[in-house]
C-alpha cells in the first residue's frame, strides 16, 4: 500500500439537537486536529434524508450544524466546512459503493437494526444503504483519519472493508491505471478518550442522543447556563459517594458517565477526576461539573446564536467550502471511473 498523505475527513447530520455527546465524541476533536492535519468537516445532508425530515427544517439544522463548527472553533478559511449534497461526487461514489459491499455486510450493521426496528420492510432503502454513503464520505477524499464517537465505529470498519474490497477487485486496472497497489487507503477512526460514548443524563444504560424525546437527557449546544444547570442538579445519580478509583465506576453507569463528562470537558483522565472527587457526595461533584459546563458550552451557545443572526455569511462559507472540497474529489471521482472502466 503507498503512503498515503494524512488527511482528516469527518461528518454531523443536521437532524437538530446538537448536544454534549455530538461536542465531547467528535467536534472537539476536530477543533484539536486542525492544529496537526488538513481537515475536511462536512454537515452531511444527504445523510439526514433517510429519515422523513420537513426541507425547513433541514435548511435550519444544516445553518446550525455550520454555525456550532465555527462556534467550536473550527477556522473555514485554514479547513474545509461544507455540506455534502453541493458536493455530487459523494453520491457517485457512493453508488458505486453500493456495488463493492455486500448485502450480508450492510445487515450485520446495529445502527441500522436500531433505526429500523420491527419496521424495517417500511424504511428508505437510504437508511439501509447508509454505511456506504458514509464511506464514500470519507474515500472521495482518501482520508486516512476520522474523528468519531463510538457509536461510528462499527461504520468505520465497513468503510475499510469497502475500500479494501475495491483495492482487491479492481487491483489489476489500479495498477495499468498507475496507482500502484492500492487506490484508497484504509480509513483509520480516531476514538479516544473519556468521553467516547456520552449517555442519557437520565438514564445511564441510553446514549446520549439527539432523538430522546426527553430534553432533560442531554445538553444541547444550544443551552443557556440556567439550562445547563439545571440539567446537570436534575441528572441521575446513585445514593453512594464517588469512589477513589475508576474500578469503582464498574455497575454505577451513571457516576462513570457522569466522572467521564467532566474530565472530557477538562481534558483531564477519570484517574485523576476521582483523585480530586473519591468520597465526595453528588452534590459537590455536580457543582464543579456545572461550572465546567457552562464555561465550555454557553460561549459556544452564544456564538451559535450570534451566527444564526447571519444565514448569508454560513451559507457563504458552505459554499466556498464546497467548491474546495470539488477540487479535491472531481480527480478521484475521474479516476475511479477510469478504474471501473467507464468511458468519458
Ligand atoms: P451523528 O450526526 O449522529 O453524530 C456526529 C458525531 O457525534 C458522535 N456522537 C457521540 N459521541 C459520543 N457520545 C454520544 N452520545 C454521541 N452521539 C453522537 C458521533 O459518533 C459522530 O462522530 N454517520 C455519522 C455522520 C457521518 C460521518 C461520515 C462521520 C456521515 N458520514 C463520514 C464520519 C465520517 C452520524 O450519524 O453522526
Amino acid at each position: 500500500m503507498p503512503p498515503f498523505p494524512e488527511r482528516v475527513f469527518s461528518g454531523v447530520q443536521p437532524t437538530g439537537n446538537l448536544h454534549l455527546g455530538n461536542y465531547l465524541g467528535a467536534i472537539k476533536k476536530f477543533v484539536a486536529l486542525q492544529q496537526t492535519h488538513e481537515c475536511l468537516y462536512c454537515v452531511v445532508d444527504m445523510h439526514a434524508i433517510t429519515v422523513p425530515l420537513p426541507p425547513a427544517d433541514l435548511k435550519h439544522n444544516i445553518r446550525e450544524v455550520t454555525a456550532a463548527f465555527i462556534a467550536a472553533g473550527i477556522d473555514p478559511q485554514k479547513h474545509i466546512v461544507f455540506n455534502q449534497s453541493q458536493v455530487a461526487e459523494h453520491a457517485e461514489l457512493a453508488w458505486v459503493f453500493n456495488c463493492v459491499a455486500r448485502m450480508g455486510w450492510l445487515n450485520r450493521m446495529t445502527q441500522f437494526k436500531d433505526k429500523a426496528g420491527k419496521n424495517s420492510e417500511n424504511v428508505s432503502v437510504g437508511l439501509f444503504a447508509y454505511p456506504a454513503l458514509m464511506a464514500a464520505d470519507i474515500l472521495v477524499y482518501r482520508a486516512t483519519h476520522v474523528p468519531v464517537g463510538e457509536d461510528q465505529k462499527q461504520h468505520l470498519e465497513l468503510s475499510r472493508d469497502i475500500a479494501q474490497k475495491f483495492n482487491n477487485d479492481f487491483a489489476a486496472s489500479i495498477a495499468a491505471n498507475g496507482h500502484g497497489d492500492a487506490f484508497f487507503p484504509l480509513p483509520e477512526p480516531l476514538i479516544q478518550g473519556p468521553a467516547t460514548r456520552v449517555m442519557s443524563l437520565r438514564d445511564g444504560s441510553k446514549k446520549m442522543s439527539k432523538s430522546d424525546a426527553s430534553d432533560y437527557s442531554r445538553l444541547n449546544l444550544s443551552d443557556d447556563a440556567d439550562a445547563i444547570a439545571q440539567k446537570i442538579r436534575k441528572a441521575k445519580t446513585d445514593p453512594e459517594p464517588l469512589p477513589s478509583e475508576v474500578a469503582g465506576l464498574a455497575g454505577r453507569p451513571e457516576a462513570d458517565n457522569l466522572v467521564g463528562i467532566y474530565a472530557a470537558l477538562k481534558g483531564e483522565t477519570k484517574e485523576r477526576v476521582l483523585a480530586q472527587f473519591g468520597g465526595q457526595n453528588f452534590s459537590g461533584f455536580k457543582a464543579a461539573l456545572v461550572d465546567v459546563a457552562v464555561a465550555t458550552l454557553d460561549p459556544i451557545g452564544t456564538e451559535m446564536k450570534r451566527l444564526m443572526r447571519d444565514p448569508g455569511h454560513l451559507e457563504g462559507v458552505l459554499n466556498q467550502g464546497a467548491a474546495r472540497a470539488r477540487a479535491i474529489a472531481a480527480p478521484v471521482m475521474s479516476a475511479v471511473k477510469d478504474i471501473l472502466g467507464f468511458v468519458r
